[in-house]
């Protein structure tokens, strides 16, 4: 077994948290909103733009090839990252948000009026709005599984929502709101038993749990770079290729073609039949520099080290009277979302930063699953690997103040 993290030293590879924040040491806890960059990523986003700021796939010349080189070299780090069969069903996105949006418009082109689409009540707009728009445009019908009071998603009534005219289950892996970890294998099998094609959305499941797409079967895939301590801006869309292969292009222009005349346009093959334009370089480079990054941590010590935060932080806040936790599953990541009193989580998160503390408060881009809660908003804070226990202890300090203000 490897041995456990050394936060300590982690830290030092995030710069960012030796600052002070409003006077206090800086206590960074949105990391579901964006995880932090290691000095390694922004050297190698830096590296691409002082010394090879060339286009890729177009020049014959020294630099052009060297950022060619390093931007393919990324495509694969991201197959191996995520297990696929082949580099060319990895299509570089704007995001997770641009992942959801380009199977929304190619796949979702062929879907017919009344066929169907699976969401959750837990999805973050990301995953809520594509569809709707889906729907608007061509008669599809969207269908929301439920889920209980802690916050997890109830299988047998989202296996009933599948029929005969559903054409995809899109389901977010882990929720950024209440940190539950859905449980894919059984969705993805209950689905793949009639043939339906599964979409993950992996923004917030990325930096905590491996995900390998040979093993879960899954046929598209999505996530942002930023939220695995990459840069904003880029992201994947991993897709099978037996699926990829029959879509249309979504985004058209440059890059994207074989041959182009006012006769007929005809398309290139995977990835860059999806991928037109000139793509975000440095961010694709910087992704595969945050891969080598988590690798050389590993996951698995990544996902011990939060898991301690989280229990730890869990039973932190469940000693102060007055505070609600919002998202109980059995399973979960490291996120901690809660209402305090009748205080607004807004003033909550506001009170938070007075203390250098870092915190989300809002909807979190989930306002339905707000609704579900009978909410307008939560406070949430999110951990990652590099946060301690005496930071949460910090927290709870400056909670039980929040608390003291308002009384
Ligand atoms: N989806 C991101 C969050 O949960 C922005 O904060």
């Amino acid at each position: 077994m490897s041995p456990p993290l050394d936060i300590q030293a982690v830290r030092r590879d995030f710069p960012v948290l030796d600052q002070m924040a409003r006077g206090k040491p800086l206590i960074y806890m949105d990391s579901a909103a964006t995880t932090l960059k290691p000095t390694s990523v922004v050297e190698a986003v830096t590296e691409h733009y002082r010394m090879g700021a060339a286009n890729v796939h177009r020049g014959v010349h020294f630099l052009s090839e060297e950022a060619t080189r390093k931007f393919d070299a990324s495509r694969e780090k991201v197959r191996a990252f995520l297990n696929a069969k082949e580099a060319a069903e990895v299509i570089f996105t704007s995001g997770t948000t641009g992942a959801i949006n380009l199977v929304a418009h190619s796949f979702g082109s062929r879907l017919k009026p009344g066929d169907e689409i699976i969401i959750s009540e837990m999805e973050h707009h990301s995953n809520i709005v594509p569809w709707q728009l889906l729907c608007e445009r061509q008669g599809t019908i969207l269908r929301v599984a439920p889920i209980n009071d802690a916050g997890e998603l109830l299988l047998p009534e989202l296996e009933q929502l599948i029929n005969a005219r559903t054409r995809l289950v899109s389901i977010v892996a882990v929720s950024n709101a209440l940190g539950t970890i859905n449980p894919i294998e059984q969705i993805i099998a209950m689905a793949h038993s009639r043939d339906i094609p599964v979409l993950l959305d992996c923004a917030q499941a990325v930096a905590h749990k491996a995900l390998d797409v040979q093993v879960l079967g899954v046929d598209f895939l999505a996530f942002s770079a930023h939220k695995l301590f990459g840069p904003t801006g880029v992201g994947v869309l991993y897709g099978r290729r037996a699926l990829l292969d029959t879509m249309p292009p979504f985004l058209s222009g440059g890059d994207m073609i074989r041959s182009v005349s006012f006769a007929k346009t005809t398309y290139a093959d995977l990835p860059a039949k999806f991928e037109a334009g000139t793509p975000h370089i440095a961010g694709v480079i910087g992704l595969g520099a945050a891969i080598d990054y988590v690798n050389a941590l590993g996951l698995e010590r990544i996902a011990t080290a939060e898991a301690e935060l989280l229990h730890y932080g869990t039973s932190c806040l469940r000693q102060i009277k007055g505070l609600q936790q919002v998202g109980t599953a059995a399973q979960k990541t490291s996120i901690l979302g809660f209402t305090l009193d009748d205080i607004h989580p807004h003033d909550i998160g506001t009170l938070l930063d007075q203390e250098g503390i870092a915190i989300r408060a809002g909807h979190h881009c989930t306002q339905p699953l707000m609704q579900r809660f009978g909410l307008p908003a939560t406070a949430r804070a999110s951990l990652a690997f590099y946060n301690t226990k005496a930071e949460i202890d910090a927290l709870v300090v400056a909670i039980e103040k929040t608390q003291r203000l308002f009384a």
